[in-house]
């Protein structure tokens, strides 16, 4: 389950122009500042991988990362942020269910939703969709060491309440693993369950 080596392949406009060498490939998934580039730099160990810098909402590319010459993770814009146009909106969804409903090579998505907010409409929208449309999903709830003092939400009952909001849409729920990019919790579990994905 260890990784030894990440090199970044390509970014695709485009989800025709992605890689055509059919490795199997994860994509990390989430709305804008949820921890994706360092959920994917904590599981690297490599601080900057996965930063191409890119402005929210303004370029939208699919970023192809090879590890150990023989699987994709897959970097792909996060959605939500609060300054986007409506039309860029708009291009977003289309642009990522291109992606998801013809990447044949896909073997799971990594839904990343913070475990230290209530539940967001935005993410339960996006888990719908994907529940709807048979994309096979993990949750990965990520910044699970915050602990919001006086407001009376901790991440444990952020997650059950996420899990209760999306039951209708999911025959079985789906698998979910709690994180912390800073502690390094759940580090192991993913990439050991990323494994499982792979080879079964
Ligand atoms: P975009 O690229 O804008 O879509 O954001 P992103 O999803 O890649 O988020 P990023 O990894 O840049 O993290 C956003 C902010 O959350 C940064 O300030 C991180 O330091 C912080 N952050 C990310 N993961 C964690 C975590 O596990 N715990 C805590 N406490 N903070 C985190
Ligand atoms: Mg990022």
């Amino acid at each position: 389950a260890k990784i030894k080596e990440v090199e970044f392949v390509k970014s695709s406009g485009r989800a025709k122009d992605c890689p055509r060498d059919n490795r199997p490939e994860f994509a990390i998934l989430g709305r804008s500042n949820v921890g994706k580039s360092s959920l994917i730099n904590a599981l690297v160990r490599k601080n900057e991988v996965a930063l191409t810098s890119k402005k929210p909402g303004k370029t939208q590319l699919i970023n192809h990362f090879l590890v150990n010459k023989s699987w994709y993770i897959v970097d792909l814009p996060g959605y939500g942020f609060a300054k986007a146009s409506e039309a860029a909106r708009m291009d977003w969804s289309s642009f990522t269910k291109g992606y998801f409903l013809n990447r044949d090579t896909l073997v799971g998505v990594l839904l990343l939703v913070d475990a230290s907010v209530p539940p967001q409409k935005i993410d339960l929208d996006c888990a719908n969709w994907l529940g709807r449309n048979n994309i096979p999903l993990t949750f990965v709830f990520t910044k699970c060491d915050k602990m919001k003092v006086g407001k009376g939400k901790r991440p444990d009952e952020n997650i059950r309440n996420f899990q209760q909001l999306i039951a209708e849409n999911y025959p079985q729920h789906p698998p979910w693993i709690m994180t912390s990019s800073v502690t390094g919790l759940g580090r192991d579990e993913l990439l050991l369950h990323m494994s499982q994905l792979r080879n079964y």
